[in-house]
């Protein structure tokens, strides 16, 4: 089965990555459990996500002869976490690119305004030349996912590419109001948000599941 592709959203479908979702939303699987299943999980997506990198060639010797072969710059790609939950994707992306960078966004939300505030930032220097992948596993509101494209858009990297575990099209519509042209990579659309902005039916808090904080 190949990803599902729409309107500058995939949804990849592969039948591992929706095997560990359904394990992952189980409210009985484990901390442990469940970072283990999001590391692997973001192991997969990674796949789909790097699909379309840029690629050289190069001159090398195998033991027989001289051949030209493609490798890509995995030094030009930027993951960027979107604290603290993002933290969860970067080893199973990084397993895959070892080479990439990694930057960090600490957003927390405003109690009254429900506005994304900023508390921490910190990017790889030569950002315009760079491609980044944001990570988050769950595009709500798509209030966090906006204020951290913003302000890495301010930096002027070559491409921006959002990937989140669980998604619903209120945060997809959101994003792709405010930012058409960024391509997000999704395991799931779910049905919608409830009023204090979950996903349903979701995973529950994917930080709190991750770090065992509830
Ligand atoms: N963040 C989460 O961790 N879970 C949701 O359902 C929505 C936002």
């Amino acid at each position: 089965m190949s990803p599902i592709a729409d309107k500058n959203v995939c949804v990849v479908n592969h039948p591992m990555v929706q095997h560990k979702l359904t394990l992952m939303r189980d409210k009985h699987t484990s901390s442990s459990s469940f970072r283990v299943l999001l590391n692997e999980i973001s192991t997969l997506m990674a796949y789909e996500v790097t699909r379309d990198l840029a690629m050289q060639d190069i001159e090398i010797e195998t033991p027989l002869e001289k051949m030209t072969s493609k490798v890509i710059d995995g030094k030009k790609l930027v993951f960027v976490s979107i604290l603290r939950a993002g933290n969860g994707i970067l080893d199973g992306m990084l397993a895959v690119v070892p080479n990439a960078r990694v930057g960090h966004i600490g957003l927390y939300r405003d109690p009254k305004t429900l506005a994304a505030v900023e508390y921490y930032f910190k990017l790889p220097e030569n950002l315009n030349q760079r491609d980044v992948i944001l990570v988050d596993p769950m595009l709500a509101t798509g209030h966090s996912a906006i204020a951290a494209i913003a302000r890495i858009k301010e930096l002027g990297p070559r491409s921006i590419k959002f990937v989140c575990l669980v998604s619903c099209q209120q945060g997809i519509q959101a994003v792709h109001e405010r930012f058409p042209d960024i391509m997000i990579y999704t395991a799931a659309i779910d049905r919608q948000l409830d009023a204090k902005a979950y996903i349903l039916p979701g995973l529950g808090d994917a930080g709190d599941r991750i770090f065992g904080t509830k």
